[in-house]
């Protein structure tokens, strides 16, 4: 086994609360077994331009509670041209990393797999908001933005109340409906619309209809941006594709779509707000501070013990460790019957 003296970390992808705490953790960690820790600029784009910093435990210390990256991060893929991903390889020699932690969601962790395919050691850890990479039943980011979504979708029914209207919060979330189902759940929305389930609007407005006549003269509604209905753009519609092949799904503008078929339909005003990079923002809530420390730590024991091409995961309550194969290129998604679930309070 080759000796580790020194391992980078980096974090790429859409930044969210929790990547600090598993920068630190991955510092304290490495400092158990004497590795120094290179910190990457900007994910790929760093090691691309051989851009770094030391990080020590005087640095990262009081990060626990700092939402965003100290690291800084990018969607930048160096799959994209022969050059950059040349120029990865030769960085991680010229700084002499022994290992590189990437911690990201499935476009990061995909480089890290294909690197460690080409023999480079690579370990990662899952991050998204979306909380869409398979094989962990957790992704740092998620907790806080569901947080983040559950508070502003109550600050909008207070409104609603007020009005007697309907208020209409569209979530991020890209394909996976995690973020706007566990909004619509925890926030006690009168319906909720997820991308896996093409949405019924007819049914949701029969549904808000019901309960005006019934005396409940306001409600809420949770829209995941990436919900697929009749009028609405498709993703490679929205006109601003990212270097994964991801298109704006923020561009497609469904929060203000449904709020005007809610109108149309049910003669009921109706208002939308878009969340977007807010949810994305701020201190990271309990859970996006201890797993990803956990996460961090078990990143740097895989490290040690020369197990490279792996992922950190949550399984259960334990950490896990899975092939970065298994998770390359899918997306994990609610399936149909938790949608059934939540469809039951829609009352
Ligand atoms: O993948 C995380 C995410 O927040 C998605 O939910 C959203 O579609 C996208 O990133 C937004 O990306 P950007 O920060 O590049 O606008």
């Amino acid at each position: 086994m080759a000796v580790v003296r020194r391992i980078g970390v980096l974090t790429g992808g859409g930044d969210c609360p929790g990547l600090n705490p598993a920068i630190r953790a991955v510092v304290m960690r490495a400092a158990d077994y004497g590795y120094e820790v290179t910190g990457i600029h900007d994910g790929w784009a760093g090691m691309i331009r051989g851009d770094t910093e030391p990080l020590n435990l005087e640095n990262v210390r009081e990060i626990i509670s700092q939402g965003g990256t100290v690291l800084g991060t990018s969607r930048t893929n160096p799959y994209k041209s022969e050059e950059d991903k040349k120029k990865v390889i030769e960085n991680f020699s010229r700084l002499r990393l022994d290992a590189l932690i990437a911690i990201g969601g499935d476009d990061t962790l995909g480089v890290a797999g294909k690197l460690a395919r080409e023999g480079l050691p690579t370990v990662g850890i899952p991050k998204t908001m979306d909380n869409d990479v398979p094989e962990t039943d957790y992704c740092i980011g998620f907790d806080t933005a569901v947080s983040v979504a559950v508070d502003a979708l109550e600050r909008l029914r207070d409104t609603a109340r007020s009005h007697r209207r309907i208020m209409v919060l569209e979530v991020m979330g890209r394909e996976a409906g995690w973020v706007a189902l566990y909004t619509g759940i925890a926030g006690g929305a009168d319906w909720t619309l997820i991308p896996e389930v093409p949405a019924d609007l007819e049914e949701m407005a029969q549904n808000l209809l019901n309960k005006r006549q019934k005396g409940r003269l306001f409600g809420t509604v949770v829209v995941s941006e990436a919900v697929h209905f009749e009028g609405a753009l498709k993703e490679e519609e929205t006109g601003e594709i990212d270097e994964f092949g991801h298109g704006r799904l923020g561009a497609r503008g469904v929060g203000q779509l449904v709020a005007q078929e809610i109108e149309r339909r049910t003669g009921i005003a109706a208002k939308h707000a878009v969340i977007g990079h807010i949810q994305r923002g701020g201190s990271p809530v309990l859970r996006d501070r201890y797993y990803p420390t956990r996460f961090g730590i078990s990143a740097v024991d895989l490290v040690h013990k020369g197990e490279f091409g792996k992922m950190v995961a949550l399984k259960g309550e334990e950490i896990g460790i899975v092939e970065m194969e298994k998770v390359v290129g899918r997306v994990k998604t609610v399936p149909p019957e938790l949608y059934q679930l939540a469809k039951l309070l829609f009352k």
